[in-house]
């Protein structure tokens, strides 16, 4: 979708006119407009629309509800332009949307977009009668600020990476192995410059000490990878060496502690955290931010079969530390344990790791929230602030050097489960945190918002993966690099 700015209303296919509590935008001056919208009561729901027909400039107009003031934010005006697109989803072409003065024009401007181009993803990729995407050619922000053309075209090329973050959740794990998702990360390097992947297999792994890592990837035939993207421009601004780091179970039956099989299937978007950080990393280098970025993917299956690991096992990570199994669909923090240990290893001054990790998450926070612990609350509070500013929304979750206790293992240094069903989430990042060593870290846990059962009545009504993550780290990357 190419993005343009025009000072008054160009010839369009559709023009979207939003109808806040203020009522329609002046300039609006569509015959009867505001007399539908208050007949139809647009106003009072975001995302509610009624269509008009016409002629001149534009072949359709549409009204677009805002909802009421006190509701009213991005959110809002992304479920708004789902919404139009919903509405007009046989017309294509040229979508017009007038600005008004709901919210800064740059905040609109990004949420028009995210709404327009999350809004139209299609899931249904393998019907073999599936369309294709259909969010307008060209989209013309009517305002008089020529400069938001940026923005909103950055917010096009960072939303077309959430979608194709959609696009690897959505793949079933026998599409989606390991070694494919270590080709897409291959594939996405050799579109850029500075860009650059490679994947460690089962005997590099295991020789660099990974034991822990190689304990999950063990029950699989498909061999697990260690993939590691470098993204090193030549202008990078500053100290910092970002460290992404992503959980990629490309199907996670729980293994020997196997899952009960009610939903098991949106198991296959266990590696969405990974599958978010690979698709980011193209993002930024797509972006040119000047900011030297790392990402460590860990991807396996989590199988169960003859080789497999097992309850009782003890592994050995990559740090040195020990580690008894006492559950092994706890396999997240497993992964995690050595490509955070790894990440580090290789430079990364801040590490951020995105993870489908524990059902507790999603229990407490539902679809909307995903829960952001760490050991520096002031990197912690950058990442909440940097998904709060772009959508992906994030909320921080406590942690205490006192939780630490219930993973204390009588055999080994710790053990990865507490059978007690407390604080599963904190529980499991005070795992992490014995591998992230020195310097700042955080881990968000999506288990809730990477991966929806069922839609959100919003501009994400799709089922499956979210994309959640890309712009929240393309916000950060951002951030950090101005
Ligand atoms: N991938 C799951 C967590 C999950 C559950 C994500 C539901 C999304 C939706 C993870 O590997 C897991 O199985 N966690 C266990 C840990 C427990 C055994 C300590 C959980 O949360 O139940
Ligand atoms: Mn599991
Ligand atoms: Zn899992």
């Amino acid at each position: 979708m190419r993005v343009e700015v025009a000072d008054a209303i160009p010839e369009a296919d559709v023009l979207a006119i939003p109808v806040g509590p203020n009522g329609i935008p002046a300039g609006a001056d569509v015959p009867g407009a505001a007399r539908i919208a208050e007949e139809e009561a647009v106003a009072a729901k975001a995302g509610r629309t009624a269509v008009l027909y016409a002629e001149e400039p534009s072949k359709r107009f549409v009204l677009v509800g805002l909802g009421p003031g006190d509701e009213l934010d991005a959110d809002a005006v992304r479920t708004a332009a789902a919404s139009v697109a919903g509405a007009t989803e046989r017309v294509g072409g040229t979508l017009a949307w007038m600005l008004d003065d709901s919210l800064p024009e740059e905040e609109q401007a990004r949420a028009v977009v995210d709404g327009l181009i999350l809004g139209t993803y299609d899931p249904g990729r393998w019907k073999t009668s599936s369309d294709e995407d259909h969010p307008f050619e060209r989209l013309v922000l009517v305002s008089g600020d020529e400069s938001i053309a940026e923005t909103a075209t950055r917010a096009a090329t960072i939303a077309d990476g959430a979608n194709r973050a959609r696009d690897l959740s959505n793949m079933g794990a026998n599409l989606l192995t390991p070694e494919k998702l270590a080709a897409r990360a291959s594939e996405i390097a050799g579109e850029h410059e500075h860009l650059t992947a490679e994947a460690l297999g089962p005997d590099e792994f295991t020789e660099l000490g990974m034991g822990s890592f190689a304990g999950v990837a063990q029950g699989s035939h498909n061999p697990a990878r260690m993939i590691v993207m470098r993204y090193e421009p030549p202008s990078a601004n500053g100290d910092v060496h970002l460290g992404l780091v992503g959980k990629a179970i490309t199907f996670d039956t729980g293994g020997i502690s196997i899952k009960p099989s009610l939903y098991m299937e949106d198991m296959k978007g266990d590696m969405s955290g990974g599958g978010a950080v690979v698709e980011s990393m193209g993002v930024l280098a797509e972006l040119g931010l000047p900011l030297k970025t790392l990402a460590v993917v860990a991807a396996s299956e989590n199988a169960v079969g003859g080789g497999s690991f097992r309850p009782g096992d003890i592994l050995t990570a990559m740090n040195g530390k020990t580690i008894e199994i006492t559950n092994t669909d706890a396999e997240g923090r497993l992964v995690l344990a050595d490509a955070l240990h790894y990440a580090r290893t290789l430079g990364a001054t801040h590490l951020v790791d995105f993870a489908t990790l524990t059902g507790a998450m999603n229990r407490a926070f539902g679809d909307l929230y995903a829960g952001v612990m760490g050991n520096d609350d002031e990197w912690r509070d950058q990442i909440v602030a940097a998904g709060e500013a772009s959508g992906d929304h994030a909320w921080p979750w406590p942690m205490h050097r006192r939780y630490r206790a219930l993973i204390d293992s009588a055999f080994a240094d710790m053990k990865n489960s507490s059978v007690r069903g407390q604080a599963q989430p904190t529980y499991a990042a005070s795992f992490l945190q014995e591998f992230v060593g020195e310097g700042p870290w955080a881990h968000v846990d999506v288990a809730g918002t990477a991966f929806f059962t069922w839609g959100r009545p919003d501009y994400l009504t799709q089922k499956g993966g979210t994309g959640y993550g890309v712009r929240l780290i393309a916000e950060l990357a951002t951030k950090l690099s101005a």
